[in-house]
């Protein structure tokens, strides 16, 4: 048998209603916000990534799908969103629209990771983009919209954790700053930080045995300029008097190159080792730094497959069927006596349908009395039977059934009670 690759998986029927649901919720909050759908390419050259996710990104470093095509062209399966949202700005010049300019994207992604419980390697992220203002209001609003969204389906036990990151340059300084703690203090580190001193500082601060040499060393956030400072004051503000509450963490470090000021996370208790619900946050400079002009921007995406987990189930009721129709041939009948009585249940479904009911016609030739069982499993609210003899209407409610002067009459019974 040939399976679907590993990491991969099927959006069953049984799962679309809460896609639904939750596309449903992202269009009402995102839309009522002011921000309009947008859908990139699946692919895009690898170079936008590269350039826009940072070469010493884990995404761009080991986890791009990425090929060549018969032209010669390195493209890339896109690994996230944002970059491509901001290459499509600058291509459309959507800088000469009002600003900001707000746009959401549900889309699936794709990252070569280990699968497991709520890790892909495709996944599938609603997102939101603003683009064109600096304002820690925009950032603050942007956090607001995530947790009201998360709110809205169901997501428990969540918790936000926010930090900010300063410019490039306030980060440089600090890697710098902490790498000489760090090797001032090798004798009381574990050897997984001592061996990546200079290719990831930061990271000693997620290491387990490093805790005590990390509680006293330098942190980020109290090297930011005054500017940067302010800027996390307002965003930190705001977000109180919004009454949503908050982690700050001097450590946050997010998985892609292009933050700068406001970073955030949403975890969820409800996850397991894979907690991150959705996150985001400041990145003035990535549009210039793919071509465009100079452009502040700000943004999150949030993990379907992980709000759909971090929300648990939930019952998924079936689409309603207000009519199901049942030619009764019986086995004995002429084959022209098939299809004469085939064609007028298949016309009655079509007319139902065109109605605007929802109509299922029964095509594997069921028995009456296995017709009432499938009408019993499927939920119908009621079953035509059409026969040699004329069409009869069951109530599976009542149980009630009657026989009518026409097929038709069918669909006029069905709408009347549809209606009242
Ligand atoms: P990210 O943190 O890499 O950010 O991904 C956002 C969310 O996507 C994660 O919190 C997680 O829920 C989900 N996710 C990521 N990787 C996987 C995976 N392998 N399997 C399942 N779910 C996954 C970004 O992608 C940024 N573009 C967010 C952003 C938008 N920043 C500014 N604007």
């Amino acid at each position: 048998m040939i399976e679907a690759p590993k990491g991969t998986y099927d959006v069953l029927p049984d799962e679309q209603q809460r896609r639904a649901q939750l596309e449903r919720q992202a269009h009402r909050i995102l839309g009522g916000a002011g921000y309009r759908r947008i859908e990139t390419p699946v692919f895009e050259a690898t170079e936008l990534f590269s350039r826009g996710v940072g070469e010493s990104s884990d995404i761009v470093q080991k986890e791009m799908y990425t090929f060549t095509d018969a032209g010669g062209r390195s493209l890339t399966l896109r690994p996230e969103g944002t970059a491509s949202v901001a290459r499509a700005y600058i291509e459309h010049g959507m800088h000469k629209q009002a600003s900001p300019v707000k746009l959401w994207y549900l889309s699936s992604f794709f990252r070569a990771e280990a699968p497991q419980k709520g890790r892909q390697r495709q996944f599938w992220q609603v997102g939101a983009e603003l683009i064109g203002t600096p304002e820690p209001e925009a950032d603050a609003e942007l956090i607001i919209l995530q947790a009201e969204l998360l709110e809205a389906m169901g997501v428990a036990h969540t918790q936000l954790n926010l930090g900010s990151l300063g410019t490039p340059e306030t980060r440089a300084e600090y890697r710098e700053e902490l790498a000489a703690y760090l090797r001032a203090h090798v004798d009381d580190l574990p050897k997984e930080v001592t061996a990546r001193i200079d290719i990831n500082p930061l990271r000693a601060f997620d290491v387990r045995g490093a805790e005590q040499v990390m509680a006293n060393a330098p942190k980020l956030i109290d090297r930011l300029n005054a500017e940067d400072k302010e800027h996390f004051e307002i965003v930190k503000h705001l977000l109180d008097s919004a009454g949503l509450k908050y982690h700050l963490d001097p450590t946050l470090v997010r998985g892609l190159d292009y933050y700068t000021r406001t970073v955030f996370e949403f975890s969820s208790e409800a996850l397991g080792a894979q907690s991150g619900v959705g996150g985001g946050g400041r990145y003035d400079g990535l549009i210039e730094q793919i071509g465009g002009k100079p452009t502040p921007a700000s943004g999150w995406a949030a993990g379907i497959e992980r709000i759909l987990l971090a929300a648990g189930a939930q019952p998924t009721a079936t689409e309603p069927v207000d009519i199901y129709v049942v030619a009764v041939t019986g086995n004995q009948a002429p084959p022209e006596r098939h299809l004469e009585i085939g064609t007028t249940a298949f016309e009655l479904a079509s007319e139902a349908r065109r109605a605007g009911l929802s109509a299922q016609l029964e095509l594997t030739r069921r028995s009456v009395k296995a017709a009432l069982k499938h009408a019993d499993r499927i939920a119908a609210r009621y079953v035509a039977l059409v026969t040699n003899e004329g069409t009869s209407l069951k109530d599976m409610d009542s149980g009630e059934q009657r026989e009518l002067a026409s097929p038709a009459d069918a669909v006029a019974e069905v709408l009347r009670t549809h209606r009242s």
